[in-house]
């Protein structure tokens, strides 16, 4: 399959490329060959300098302390107001090391899982690094996820241990974490291989430890070795498991291996950026999301560079608060989400031009599309239109950045990813998977394997296959869609599957239909996403009740915590609607296109509904929904 001639950037030689790329980290063994991939679903693997063997964290920390050891690589900035500290690379690796001592000692080894269930602090950092540096895989769970969720990612990694907090800090409020790591190990078989629970102590709240389970940071690593020398470990061997929501199912585990992520977090890191020796950097997401992993931890470290690290929320204090970090500290990359420059667009441009961000140079947005109003914020107002603004479109199974604009370009189009990374190959196929050429907009495929592609779900490969290589085989589907123009310019236009994009949240809407089918009152759900001016998609619940159940404001909210309670905050429901029925066809599918439209405010476009078994459904739903706008 070929990909459209119209980008500049093409590699020729793939393989070459990133033979040569590879070269940017220090193996402990260098790999002779690059790719080793099919996409063929009947033998489909995936492998990248698969001679090669390296350690994680000594890309990240012992390779610098020669040249940076008194430079900072971690600069953490607190919730509050006035609290920051600069962490060193040499700093940053006897922290880990001496982690790495305490989870080996308790019998970490090569290969187990280890759950990190932290917040915003730099031992978040120090404990993905710990667990890379003795070849365990980590698995971030966002501190945003109630225990139910927490449990079902324990259990489905088979994790031995757990590094977590008494409590995190957001906007001034305590976010309880070990309390939820000790109600997530009672529940069904999630608590039965858990050995250790390493807490660090962040706020000194409440936190019950059970004896010979659970242990306290500040104590353990006074008595650990700050000599732990790094697993060379074997470059496809799993650098971590990230959970992620899909258009069915229960969230699946996205393994990445070690080689071909290091290298692309690195690559992608430096070009997308622009990255320079003295920069600050700083990406405002939370490590729990694949942002983190890629560009507040690995890319940055990798590179050497200082990365900002911030405990709290954008807009606490005040919708100034992001302004004050950067002048504060002198940021020159900045890396957010649409979803956090809408909200703070709407508070005008007082708060932003209160503080002086003459420092900044590249401005990086990622999770979601901009819409160019912000978009054109962004770049007049914060970046005062001398930045580079760089719409960054991946995805947690990609591992990093693949169509993004490149400082040097020349920025004309708000809303624009541009152009896939050199040595990526997208396309846009037809619903039959008819590749189309130039001007088009189609569903957005990748034809080429790049080394930061996920390898496996773990323990479900044949959902790894089904998911993403079976619609249209060949290709990695992404389950976006996108246009692109005249000049070979990709403008991503959103999901075009049942995945939910939430404040740049990604959300199943099967999981939160389980979530609430779970609850007694309700017979049948569906959840469909609408238009939200802040989160960019809101969450549309149409309920059926059980039999004999009258709808009530106290049945709403009890669905709106059921679904908390199961995932948590971030999927908390915009609009519960109880209705009478749902629109199904006369084999008894639900029609999401009708529910999508209502939801939206758009009931003259329903489009053909003779297929439906009962058409007055519709009538009572448009009439419903009227009530919650
Ligand atoms: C969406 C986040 C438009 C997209 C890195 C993708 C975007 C999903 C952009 C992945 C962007 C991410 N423009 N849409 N710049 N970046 N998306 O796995 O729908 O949390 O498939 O990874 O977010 O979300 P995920």
């Amino acid at each position: 399959m070929t990909t459209t001639s119209s980008n500049p950037r093409t590699v020729s030689d793939t393989d070459a490329f990133w033979l040569r790329e590879a070269e940017r980290l220090d193996w402990t063994k260098a790999p002779t060959s690059a790719s080793d991939v099919s996409w063929d679903a009947s033998d489909l693997h995936i492998r990248w300098f698969a001679d090669g063997a390296l350690n994680a964290s000594v890309q990240c920390l012992d390779r610098h302390l020669e040249t940076r050891g008194d430079k900072t690589a971690i600069l953490w900035v607190g919730d509050e107001p006035g609290v920051a500290k600069a962490i060193t690379y040499a700093e940053a690796h006897e922290e880990v090391c001496r982690m790495a001592s305490v989870l080996k000692a308790r019998g970490v080894t090569r290969g187990d899982r280890v759950i990190l269930y932290m917040p915003m602090v730099p031992e978040a950092a120090y404990a993905m690094l710990a667990c890379a540096r003795l070849g365990a895989v980590h698995s971030v769970v966002f501190g945003g996820f109630s225990p139910e969720a927490l449990a079902s990612r324990i259990e489905d990694c088979g994790a031995t241990a757990v590094v977590t907090a008494d409590e995190g800090r957001r906007g001034g409020k305590a976010i309880v974490l070990k309390k939820n790591v000790d109600a997530a190990l009672t529940r069904n078989d999630a608590g039965r291989a858990v050995h250790t629970v390493l807490t660090v102590k962040v706020t000194g709240g409440e936190a019950a430890m059970q004896a010979g389970r659970d242990v306290w940071w500040h104590e353990e690593k006074a008595e650990a070795s700050s000599d732990c020398p790094a697993e060379a470990v074997d470059a496809e061997d799993p650098l971590f498991i990230l959970y992620t929501s899909g258009s069915t199912g229960k969230p699946k585990g996205v393994l990445h291996t070690t080689g071909g992520y290091m290298v692309y977090a690195s690559y992608t890191h430096e070009k997308v950026f622009d990255l320079k020796e003295d920069d600050v950097y700083w990406c405002a997401a939370d490590v729990g999301w694949i942002t983190g992993h890629s560009y507040i931890v690995y890319g940055p470290l990798a590179n050497g560079a200082t990365t900002l690290m911030y405990e709290g929320v954008p807009t606490w204090p005040d919708a100034s608060r992001m302004w004050k970090i950067v002048e504060e500290h002198g940021v020159t990359l900045l890396y957010t989400a649409p979803t956090a420059i809408r909200a703070l667009m709407r508070e005008g441009d007082a708060p932003v031009e209160k503080h002086d961000r003459s420092s900044l140079r590249v401005l990086g947005s990622v999770g979601e599309p901009i819409n160019p109003e912000a978009w054109r914020w962004y770049h007049d107002v914060v970046g005062e239109g001398r930045c580079t603004v760089v719409d960054t479109w991946w995805q947690t199974e990609t591992g990093g950045i693949l169509i993004s604009p490149l400082p040097g370009d020349p920025m004309t189009k708000p809303g624009a990813a541009t152009k896939p990374m050199p040595g990526i190959e997208p396309a846009l196929v037809d619903a039959d998977g008819k590749v189309l050429e130039g001007e088009a907009e189609g569903n957005l495929v990748l034809t080429r394997s790049w080394p930061g592609q996920m390898r496996t779900v773990w323990g479900d490969h044949e959902r790894f296959v089904q998911t993403y290589f079976t619609t249209y085989p060949g290709t990695y589907f992404t389950g976006d869609g996108a246009r692109r123009d005249a000049d070979g310019d990709y403008w991503i236009t959103g999901r075009v599957d049942d995945v939910l994009n939430i404040s740049g949240h990604r959300m199943g809407t099967a999981e939160v239909e389980s979530a609430l089918v779970a609850h007694d009152a309700v017979a049948e759900a569906a959840v469909v996403g609408f238009p939200h001016d802040l989160k960019g998609q809101g969450l549309w619940c149409y309920v059926i009740l059980r039999a004999g159940l009258e709808p009530s404001a106290e049945i709403e909210k009890a669905l709106r915590d059921q679904v908390r309670t199961e995932i948590g905050p971030v999927a908390t429901p915009d609009v519960i609607q109880i209705a009478p029925g749902l629109p199904k066809t006369r084999s008894g599918k639900i029609m999401r296109r009708i529910l999508r439209k209502i939801a939206e405010g758009a009931p003259d476009q329903l489009g053909d509904t003779s297929t439906l078994a009962e058409p007055e459904v519709v009538d009572q739903l448009v009439e419903g929904a009227a009530r919650h706008r």
